[in-house]
């Protein structure tokens, strides 16, 4: 799966073109709300909806695609938005919601994302883990509901025990630290959301590609919160919030498993630890614990 690099590296090279060609760039102006928290690239709106609600929006023309990222890094936390993604066709596309520590070798990810389809055909919510560089952890599944059809809430818990994927108030993953394995708990993170080209890889293997006739393509997203605690200088000690408690000890009960064994059972798409052919060595070690 494409890493948080490559992902940058597509919204990035466009950027320089469609300062000069795209009239759907419109840069808010430089004391709009969302730069208080966030830098952007590429194709991004901020704006108000009729209810008088933040939302920002993403959108995908040939020339580029657009992202907002935290100015502020974290270390464990709550992460949480609500998104409307790309309605009828969307094939080709990739629109995320992720928490990265940076480019290079051995960076941490946790991931969010969503690959589109033709009209018709199911989107698939790809979420990963990554530590040290090492990111083959997926689960995908398909969705319940249309997710371009209104707003739902995408939350990440990340902590020292777990990380957690959250779908509106259904718990669909949790992917446990062992002492002996990697796991992303010593770099800070900024979180991202994206949209771009992702035609050769994303649908169908890259079989079915973006349909330009069709652009702009845009994906809307409101309600942040990051309830989080923020590196001190370098690395520790941490600044959290009051009551960490909330998420700092999070793991799931067996209510909250429950609603991972239906999302397995009936929605996962994909299972890192079920793809043999992808570990001719032998599956990850996690695969083979509980
Ligand atoms: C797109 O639709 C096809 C056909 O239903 C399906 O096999 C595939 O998993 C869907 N999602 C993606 C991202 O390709």
């Amino acid at each position: 799966m494409a890493a948080a690099a490559l992902r940058r590296a597509a919204v990035s090279v466009a950027v320089l073109a469609v300062a000069l060609l795209s009239s759907f760039s419109s840069p808010a102006s430089a004391d709009s709300w969302l730069y208080e928290k966030f830098t952007t690239e590429g194709n991004v709106r901020a704006d108000y909806s009729a209810q008088g609600q933040q939302v920002t929006s993403l959108i995908l023309t040939r020339q580029s695609g657009g992202a907002f990222s935290s100015r502020q890094k974290y270390l464990y936390g709550e992460f949480s938005i609500q998104m409307k993604l790309i309605p009828g066709d969307s094939a080709g596309t990739v629109t995320s919601f992720y928490l990265s520590s940076g480019d290079g070798d051995g960076h941490d990810e946790i991931d969010m994302e969503f690959m589109g389809n033709r009209s018709g055909d199911p989107v698939v919510l790809n979420t990963n883990v990554w530590a040290n560089g090492d990111g083959k952890k997926e689960h995908q599944f398909y969705l319940w509901f249309d997710p371009a059809a209104d707003y739902h809430t995408y939350t990440i818990i990340w902590n020292d025990k777990n990380v957690i994927f959250k779908v509106d108030d259904l718990f669909i993953r949790s992917f446990k630290r062992y002492a002996d394995l990697p796991y992303p708990g010593a770099k800070p993170m900024a979180v991202h959301a994206t949209l771009w080209d992702g035609s050769y890889w994303a649908t169908q293997q890259g079989k079915v590609k973006v349909d330009w006739a069709a652009a702009p393509y845009v994906v809307s997203y409101r309600g942040y919160t990051a309830d989080a605690c923020v590196p001190d200088g370098e690395g520790r000690p941490l600044r959290c919030p009051a009551g960490t408690d909330r998420w700092m000890n999070r793991q799931l009960d067996a209510a909250e498993w429950g609603t991972v064994a239906w999302a397995k059972k009936n929605y996962m798409h994909y299972n890192y630890c079920d793809d043999g052919w992808r570990f001719p060595q032998g599956f990850p070690a996690e695969c083979s614990r509980n």
